[in-house]
């Protein structure tokens, strides 16, 4: 069994009816217990009640509204006791009838969710309660982290990160960020833009934008609610800032004016990091990836028609719970298809206090590492035929440090490999056309022409 990410949390379930209301109660503290919840034998102290309810005898619904009542006078007291406020969720087969009219009859109730939702119940119960103003997991305010960050930052070097979105909403399966990191939230960017003009006039002329979920950042700006693009063309005005990079984006936030940018401002480069973790439809829904694999496909096709040089990165799980040999086939498939400049691929591993963790049909490891070599071999195939067809070719490099020789430096391509050419050490911090000469096992070799 999974141990909770932050115990401590009390969860009262009150079944009405069948044995199968028994055993979906069951499931039910199953699959909440990884979110920290603890089952209590009284509503009066729980952080969440839930009623599993009985449609079947006559007056069945009147006795869950009246019940909620009962909760509600619970809840008030708790809260005068200075306590957290209590949770009520309605779940079974009234909430399948009656769902809209509940909320509207009884809106003390935060939530409702009938038996064909409840493989989502971890995600509803998490969104409600940050809804409410609380955290599961992680104790802290991201407003005032940043406020705490000293604007004045030190920079080492031409390229410096800048957190612009923390958090994440998705909720895939595997991950445990949505829970430790908490809710999407966006830095407002006004901030951003101060931070960036500090970090241009010592001398930053690249910007990676980073964010757990950052093609999702909604900043609010002085005409309301930014995008990451919109954000992007403000960053490119300030003086200095030549090339701007983002990481990581998830497949259903990249909006088409974000699509656009990578055709129409010259500073975004062309890279770009899209996960999709696995090419089975299966599997991505058992992820809760929100997304089917042809979705991807067309996905990339608009990216790559905005911006046909794009180098495209991926992160892949294998041996997820239930990944059968076709399932790692459709993977194996899909990245031939897409065709990968970069990648990280991963074993699954099961993380304390997410769905995955929970499911059956663990894969077994050894199954595991041979999926993760055939998969890593072809990945590193496409890596290096990207690096290969580069050859010949003049890109522009922003060079970043010293070689390890003589007046060697090493610089970054558009497409963010290395770049090793003799002679540039006095081009430190300057973006310089270089002609690329051969490739390397992690990097290319180049000369200024
Ligand atoms: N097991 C394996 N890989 C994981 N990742 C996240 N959680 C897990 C896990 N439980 C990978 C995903 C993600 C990347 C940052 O780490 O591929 O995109
Ligand atoms: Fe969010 Fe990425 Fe984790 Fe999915 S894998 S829950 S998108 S951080």
């Amino acid at each position: 069994m999974n141990a909770p990410l932050r115990p401590g949390k009390k969860l009262h379930i009150k079944t009405y009816g069948c044995q199968m209301n028994v055993y979906d109660s069951e499931r039910m503290t199953d699959l909440l217990r990884p979110l920290g919840y603890e089952v209590s034998d009284t509503a009066a102290d729980a952080d969440l009640v839930l009623l599993n309810t009985c449609h079947i005898r006559e007056k069945a619904a009147e006795k869950v509204y009246s019940e909620i009542g009962r909760l509600k006078e619970m809840r008030e007291d708790k809260l005068a006791r200075g306590e957290s406020r209590m949770t009520i969720a309605v779940a079974g087969c009234v909430a399948q009838a009656e769902g809209q009219e509940i909320m509207h009859r009884a809106p003390a109730v935060d939530l409702v969710i009938g038996p064909q939702a409840y493989h989502q119940l971890p995600e509803l119960i998490a969104r409600t309660t940050r809804a409410k103003g609380e955290r599961l997991a992680a104790d802290f305010a991201p407003d005032a982290k940043f406020d705490a960050l000293p604007n004045d930052r030190e920079v080492s070097g031409p390229t410096a990160f800048l957190t612009v979105q923390e958090g994440c909403d998705k909720f895939c399966t595997f991950c445990v960020v949505p829970y430790t990191r908490g809710a999407e939230w966006s830095r407002p960017v006004a901030q951003i833009l101060d931070e960036a003009r500090g970090l241009a006039d010592k001398g930053v002329r690249e910007l990676t934008l980073l964010g757990q979920n950052v093609n999702a950042y909604n900043g609010v700006d002085s005409n309301g609610q930014s995008t990451l693009a919109r954000l992007m063309y403000a960053l490119a005005d300030i003086e200095g800032i030549d090339r701007i990079r983002y990481t990581t984006s998830h497949p259903n936030d990249m909006g088409e004016d974000l699509i656009a940018a990578h055709r129409d401002l010259p500073q975004v480069m062309p890279y770009l990091h899209l996960p999709v973790q696995s090419g089975s439809d299966r599997i991505l829904r058992a992820m809760n990836r929100k997304h089917t694999r042809q979705a991807y496909f067309d996905l990339v096709a608009r990216i790559r028609d905005a911006r046909p040089d794009l180098a495209l990165s991926g992160d892949f799980i294998v041996g997820f719970p239930g990944e059968t040999d076709k399932d790692f086939e459709d993977t194996l498939d899909l990245v031939r298809q897409v065709g990968y400049a970069s990648a990280f691929w991963f074993k699954y591993s099961p993380r304390p206090g997410t769905p995955a963790a929970a499911m059956p049909k663990q894969v077994e490891d050894a199954v595991m590492d041979e999926r993760l070599n055939a998969l890593q071999t072809l990945l590193l195939e496409q890596q290096q035929s990207f690096k290969a067809g580069l050859v010949g070719k003049t890109l522009d490099v922003l060079f970043e440090k010293k070689g390890r020789y003589g007046q060697q430096a090493i610089g970054r391509s558009p497409y963010l490999q290395s770049v090793f050419v003799e002679d540039a050490a006095h081009l430190m911090g300057q973006i310089v056309p270089v002609r690329i000469d051969a490739v390397g096992a992690n990097s290319l070799q180049g000369s200024l022409v």
